[in-house]
């Protein structure tokens, strides 16, 4: 049974616009196999994975709960395309090709590329198996061409005004105050399953980037009074900016549910420690990471993002920061398209 807390989080979003597309609940696996190979009960705290990998629109991952609303607003306005931007291998634009197809709208990708011809697999393959329209622009590195981007965003907004189309434009990752009501929404169907367990972890571990999932998460915490501590692992630099998008964005999706409760800064938990070289370049331990999770749970992380932050936990049980009696939960949010790049496949040649 839910608590009043969760009821009231459900009772708000329900009044909410949602185009359903997500199979959900998601499955929270106790990872009792991979527990095992860092140590076993004696050194190492149970670890639940939350497998929002199983979203199931268009090969999964997280930004299913967010275009779940992103799609319905896009309709309530009359849109017909969705246009939205992201590096070249971006999870969340081909899941928002994906979410175009199953509520028949178009869908314009704007891609940012370090190379001029891009490897047509992992995400970019799958963008076009949904009939997204790709254009590229050229940059240096895939974190600085975001923003370069708006120019052609204009362009291809005026292009479908011109062909007598409306377009909805979705900020970079879904990340705006109608997004954040995917994580809002998500936290109350895990802390049902946690309750239902009988379980209270102390900590939830996820890959954070463009911060929409994180502020739907700590807000989500706050309202369903969840027991454990929001802990994100940026995968990406871009502080002070991304703090407080992630605390504007969060706090517009409470100010729209008609909830008082606000985030400030100091809730929002992002650590900094993991993301090696930069966007999108794998590190050692993330790299053992994802093999020790394939080999233990027969589950598959990402090069880019579920990596880094399973790299976290990892280290936090090596160094005792996690101790044998707390329980944690590993938010999985999907990714995996990039494992099939050729990037990563020689990996494993
Ligand atoms: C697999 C995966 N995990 C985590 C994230 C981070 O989510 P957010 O952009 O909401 O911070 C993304 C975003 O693209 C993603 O694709």
């Amino acid at each position: 049974m839910a608590s009043p807390a969760v009821d009231r989080v459900r009772a708000a979003l329900a009044k909410q616009p949602r185009f359903p597309l997500a199979t959900l609940p998601t499955p929270l696996h106790d990872a009792v196999r991979l527990r095992q190979a860092l140590g076993g009960p004696s050194r190492c705290p149970r670890i639940l994975i939350k497998r929002d990998d199983l979203t199931a629109l268009g090969l999964g991952g997280n930004k299913a709960r967010k275009l779940e609303y992103l799609v319905a607003d896009a309709k309530s306005q009359g849109a017909h395309t969705l246009v939205t931007t992201g590096a070249v291998q971006s999870n969340h634009a081909r899941m928002t090709a994906a979410a175009a197809c199953v509520a028949g709208l178009r869908c314009v990708l704007v891609l940012t590329t370090t190379t001029a011809t891009p490897a047509n697999a992992g995400n970019l393959l799958l963008d076009r198996l949904y009939g997204a329209d790709v254009r590229f622009v050229p940059s240096v590195d895939p974190m600085l061409a975001v923003g370069q981007d708006e120019a052609v965003v204009a362009e291809v907004v005026a292009q479908e005004q011109a062909a007598g189309r409306q377009a909805y434009v979705i900020p970079i990752g879904g990340s705006s105050g109608i997004g954040v009501f995917g994580y809002v929404g998500g936290t109350a169907e895990l802390v049902d399953q946690l309750s239902s367990m009988g379980v209270a972890p102390t900590r939830l571990y996820f890959a954070s980037g463009s911060r929409g999932t994180q502020a739907g998460l700590t807000l989500g915490a706050k309202l369903c009074e969840a027991p454990y501590r929001v802990h994100g692992v940026a995968v990406s630099a871009g502080e002070p900016e991304k703090i407080e998008r992630a605390r504007r964005i969060a706090n517009e999706a409470a100010t729209q549910l008609g909830l008082p409760e606000r985030i400030d800064l100091p809730e929002l938990v992002t650590d900094q420690g993991f993301i090696g070289e930069g966007y999108g370049i794998p590190t050692e331990a993330g790299l053992e990471a994802i093999s020790m999770v394939a080999r233990t749970e027969a589950i598959v992380l990402d090069p880019c993002y579920t990596s880094k932050a399973m790299a976290a936990l990892v280290r936090h049980v090596r160094t005792g920061e996690l101790t044998p009696a707390q329980t944690v939960v590993f938010l999985h949010t999907g990714g995996v398209p990039a494992i099939f790049t050729p990037s990563f496949a020689e990996r494993y040649s």
